[in-house]
């Protein structure tokens, strides 16, 4: 098990080592209740998202990313551990956090503007912005996503790209402690999908976002993440991470060049280690391998990629790969 403060300062977190804690999962384990028996979902994980981070999670179907992240939001109770945002327990009702989910989460009946500004008018009423500071904070994020002029328009009047962008505003209107998407773009086609990679990217960059990114596409997963975090199932728990050394605003040429392939190849051989089972899972060289060796654990080119072996920065981590880019 991982003592609760091994994430603090473990190799993995050196990008922004300087920046304060926003989202501090410790020891977390979860289980549900199903049919009078407890079946665990996630055991003992321990994550800190410093401020300017953008956490990328990747693991099997059924690993509990998004229990995890419904656990960030509130909406789920951690059965053992401590979860806390900006240094507040986390419990039902909390909004300091803005979720994207796969499906936009629009309500039909409003506009554009009015669904972004929903979560401003549930605000208490000395928060609450007057209806000149909504209208203002609404074009601004109209403008930020691309969709100035459409604050008119219903949500089965957009295209998908369109409607996930909205969600996106919708989101941040609240001013989110912490960003929360679980595959917000897993229904979009190919090139939407890199388009809006790369203008969240750019979002991430203007606003300085703290987000964390569950996604099943690895290169979206290193496109968008100053981390990212592999996670294995029967029962969810971090098995390792690569940190990405890249800043935001991350360009085409880094989306479709190589160091992008090498960092998803790397995660995805690993990914299909944890797929195969909790032994070759355990240890990162699949067969023969072990953990004295981490040094074999990825293919290595010198001049792009540097590695570490993990203080053990996540419960059950076995590996940290940090790279960066060339030149
Ligand atoms: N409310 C619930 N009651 C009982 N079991 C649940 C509940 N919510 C989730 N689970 C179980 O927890 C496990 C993890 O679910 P979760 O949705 O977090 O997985 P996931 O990693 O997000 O998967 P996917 O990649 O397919 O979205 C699953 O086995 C699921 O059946
Ligand atoms: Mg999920």
């Amino acid at each position: 098990m991982t003592s609760p403060n091994a994430n603090h300062n473990g190799a993995g977190a050196h990008l922004t080592s300087e920046a304060h804690v926003v989202v501090d999962v410790r020891d977390v384990s979860k289980s549900f209740r199903v049919s009078n028996r407890d079946v665990p979902v996630l055991d003992d994980v321990s994550l800190a998202v410093r401020a300017g981070e953008i956490v990328s999670i990747v693991g099997p179907s059924g690993c509990g990313k998004t229990t995890l992240l419904r656990m960030v939001q509130g909406l789920e109770v951690p059965t053992s551990g401590e979860l806390t945002i900006e240094g507040r327990k986390v419990g039902p009702g909390s909004v300091s956090s803005g979720f994207v989910f796969q499906q936009p989460a629009l309500f039909p009946w409003f506009s554009l503007e009015r669904n972004i500004a929903f979560g401003l008018r549930l605000r208490a009423s000395k928060q609450r912005p007057t209806r000149a500071e909504e209208a203002d904070k609404v074009n601004k994020l109209l403008d930020l996503v691309g969709l100035t002029g459409f604050g008119a328009y219903r949500p089965h009047q957009l295209s998908g790209g369109m409607r996930q962008r909205a969600n996106l505003a919708r989101a941040l209107a609240i001013d989110p402690a912490v960003l929360l998407l679980d595959e917000p773009f897993s229904a979009l086609d190919a090139l939407t999908r890199e388009r809006l990679q790369r203008a969240l990217s750019h979002l991430f960059a203007s606003l300085h976002t703290t987000a964390i990114l569950v996604t099943h596409d690895i290169r979206e997963a290193v496109f968008l993440g100053s981390r990212v975090i592999l996670m294995g199932s029967s029962p969810g728990r971090a098995l390792s991470q690569f940190t990405v050394d890249v800043p935001h605003p991350r360009t085409e040429e880094f989306q479709h060049g190589a160091l992008l392939g090498e960092i998803s190849h790397d995660i995805y051989a690993a990914l299909r280690r944890a797929d195969a089972g909790p032994q070759s899972a355990a240890s990162p060289l699949g067969a023969g391998g072990g953990h004295d060796n981490p040094s074999l654990a990825v293919r290595h080119d010198a001049a792009t990629t540097t590695e570490q072996a993990l203080e053990p920065e996540l419960s059950g981590a076995t590996l940290d790969v940090a790279y960066a880019r060339k030149g």
